[in-house]
């Protein structure tokens, strides 16, 4: 899988009729997917939401969020399509939240994650995310703990390069 280029993507806001297929990818993503409400809800009730989508060739492949309040954004949901992974495009998408948490003013990100989740796990460390607490029994389906991450923004350091297209979009 690694030696598969990274695809030419685009990035821009989520709408509320990306939902279905951002629906698809959840299921295949996360044990307690999201409801479409619950999307519904931060699209539409939530000022401090901002929420993308990843798009290659017009079709949604990723997509991710957050809440950026004052200096401080919240990652609440990043995940790449099951046919996408392992091409750098959740790279991308962090580099891409961190990005506009940067331009909105955020100058630290925080978010959970399980620490059976080796992946995303060793995705943040490449942008400098640390853990700094534990919420005990977070997660409902299994009872895991969560990890709480913190990193500074603008994120630098190994994946500087996943925000410059000329690397980052291998094509
Ligand atoms: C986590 C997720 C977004 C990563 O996206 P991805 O496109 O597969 O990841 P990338 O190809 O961009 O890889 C980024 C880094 O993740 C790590 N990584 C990726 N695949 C890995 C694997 N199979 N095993 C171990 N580490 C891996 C590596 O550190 C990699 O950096 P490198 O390419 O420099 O080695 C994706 O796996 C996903 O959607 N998972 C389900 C949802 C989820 O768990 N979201 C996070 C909730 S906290």
């Amino acid at each position: 899988m690694s030696a598969a280029a990274t695809p030419n993507v685009t990035f821009r806001m989520m709408r509320c009729e990306d939902i279905p297929r951002i629906s698809v990818i959840e299921a295949e993503s996360f044990p307690t997917p999201w409801s479409e409400h619950a999307f519904i809800s931060e699209l539409t009730q939530n000022r401090f939401a901002h929420y993308i989508v990843m798009e290659h060739e017009g079709r949604i492949v990723g997509y991710g969020g957050m809440w950026v309040l004052f200096d401080e954004a919240h990652v609440t949901n990043i995940a790449v399509a099951s046919d996408y992974r392992g091409r750098r495009l959740g790279a991308r998408l962090m580099m891409e939240l961190g990005t506009r948490a940067y331009r909105m003013g955020a100058s630290r990100i925080t978010l959970e994650v399980r620490p059976s989740n080796t992946v995303a796990r060793n995705m943040y460390a490449k942008f400098g995310f640390q853990p700094n607490g534990i919420r005990p029994g977070y997660y409902s389906d299994n009872g895991e703990d969560a990890i709480i991450m913190w990193a500074n923004l603008p994120f630098d350091g190994g994946l500087r390069e996943a925000d410059e297209p000329s690397a980052g979009q291998k094509g």
